[in-house]
Order: C-alpha cells, then sequence, then structure tokens
C-alpha cells in the first residue's frame, strides 16, 4: 500500500513545518510496509531530501524544457532538488488531458514517477492509458472536508478501479484507519491524504492512525 502525504500550501506544511512532518513520516516508515511519500512546495523538496530519506513527489510540474519560462516548474529542477516523482493534474493545479499527456511524458523521460490526478471516471480511465504509476481518484467537492470519499462516494473508487489500466489510489476527507480500509477493500492500492495529517496537531499519530486497520 501507498500513503501520500500532500502538504499543498498550508502554513503547517510549509518551511521547517514540512521538513517536522517528513521526520515524523520517517520515524512510522520504520514501523509500517506501507510506503509513505510525501509531497511539498517545490521550495521545500532540497531541504526534506538533504535531511531525510521520505520519497518525496512535487506537487505539479511544467511540460516545459530549460529557457524562457517565469513562473513555471521545470522537472528537471525538481529532479535535481531530489524528488522522485510528482502528482500531476491535482484538482487545485489542474491541467487539459493534453498537458498531462506532456507532463507525464517529460516526467517518465527522466525517471519521475507520476500520479495522476482525477475527478471523475472519464478521466481516470484516459488518465490511465498513458500508464503513469498510479492514478488518483478525488472528488474536488470532498476535499479538504470531513466526510471521507470511501464513505461519501465509495462508487466512484469501484467504477475507476473498473475502468483503469493502471493502479488507483483515491484520496479527499480521508482521517480515519477505517476510511483507509475501506478504500483497500473498494480495489484502491493506496491513499492521497492532506488535511487529515497537515492540519492536526500530531501529523505523526494522525499518520499511525491513517495506518492502523490495514497493517
Ligand atoms: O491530494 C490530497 C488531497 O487533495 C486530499 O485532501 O485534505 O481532503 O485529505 P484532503
Amino acid at each position: 500500500m501507498k500513503l501520500i502525504i500532500n502538504l499543498k500550501t498550508y502554513k503547517a506544511g510549509t518551511n521547517q513545518n514540512a521538513l517536522k512532518i517528513a521526520k515524523a513520516i520517517e520515524k512510522t516508515q520504520e514501523k509500517t510496509d506501507t510506503e509513505i511519500i510525501i509531497s511539498p512546495q517545490p521550495t521545500d523538496i532540497q531541504k526534506i531530501a538533504e535531511e531525510t530519506t521520505v520519497p518525496i513527489y512535487a506537487q505539479h510540474i511544467d511540460p516545459i524544457q530549460y529557457g524562457s519560462n517565469t513562473g513555471h516548474i521545470l522537472p528537471e529542477a525538481i529532479k535535481k532538488a531530489g524528488a522522485t516523482g510528482t502528482l500531476i493534474n491535482h484538482s487545485e493545479k489542474n491541467l487539459t488531458l493534453k498537458q498531462i499527456a506532456k507532463a507525464n511524458q517529460r516526467a517518465k523521460k527522466l525517471d519521475l514517477k507520476t500520479i495522476i490526478c482525477t475527478n471523475n471516471v472519464q478521466t481516470t480511465a484516459a488518465a490511465s492509458k498513458l500508464n503513469p504509476e498510479y492514478v488518483a481518484i478525488e472528488p474536488p467537492e470532498l476535499i479538504g472536508g470531513d466526510i471521507s470519499v470511501t464513505t461519501a462516494d465509495p462508487e466512484i473508487i469501484e467504477k475507476s478501479v473498473e475502468k483503469s489500466e493502471t493502479p488507483v489510489l483515491c484520496g479527499a476527507g480521508v482521517s480515519s484507519g477505517e476510511d483507509v480500509k475501506k478504500a483497500i477493500e473498494l480495489g484502491a492500492k493506496g491513499i492521497l491524504v492532506a488535511s487529515g495529517v497537515v492540519k492536526t496537531k500530531n501529523p505523526e499519530k494522525s499518520i499511525q492512525k491513517l495506518l492502523s486497520k490495514t497493517q
């Protein structure tokens, strides 16, 4: 199983706080078979890579080359900083299918793993044909909320699993061990989580709680 912890741009997941969460992941990783990946802001990748062994996926890349592209995220730059993969098309950073395909291809050329996020079954099916490491289904209306996708919309996970040609992750509102267990029962291979870890008082305990029913 995989657990991706997306720090987004939460204050509790920025700069030194990002490093703290990475260290909490590192400690928890010693006690679990689940691979835990952190997805920080680009400015925090290098520090986390230097000070921990936690695998790092960027939150986004732009399918651009070295050159004049002000404000874009260059895939080579996140790789050199220490990332080994990237999210693509998170619902908070949407791309067109064409851009998704381009970003996925750029990442793969650099041996960066890709998780293509989607918000419906149709995009899941299309994205899976690009052969990413995973597709991740996240209904946008449930992101950051109190109700887990596994309770509010289990069908979207089942249908994504059915239509996808690559393994599926799911996320949105996931905060308990039961939520994770249900996701696995529905066919997901892991979880993307943000607020259920980053916005809690004790991220280390929150990660352990998420893993408590699937170990
Ligand atoms: O990428 C994970 C994310 O969008 C889910 O957010 O806060 O509902 O766990 P959250």
